[in-house]
């Protein structure tokens, strides 16, 4: 599975980092490291809707550090 969180300054004043981080303990947290995969990336074009994610190629938008737990356990334990 394959992440990709976008560090452009945008969403960055939105959250972005922190997002990474938390995104960062769930992964390790549950033990993810060989099935996930982070990757960051530049502004993707959707700074409005930032913080501005995928999974899987699935576009996530609205994305913050309050509701990033909630987005990885749905996609994550299914
Ligand atoms: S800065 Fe994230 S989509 Fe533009």
């Amino acid at each position: 599975m394959e992440i990709i969180i976008c560090i452009g300054s945008g969403c960055h004043l939105k959250g972005s980092k922190e997002v990474q981080e938390k995104i960062i303990a769930f992964i390790n947290a549950n033990k993810l490291e060989k099935e996930v995969f982070l990757k960051a990336s530049f502004c993707r074009g959707n700074c409005q809707n930032g913080v501005s994610m995928s999974i899987d190629g699935k576009e996530i938008d609205h994305v913050s550090p309050e509701n990033i737990t909630e987005i990885l356990t749905k996609f994550l334990k299914r």
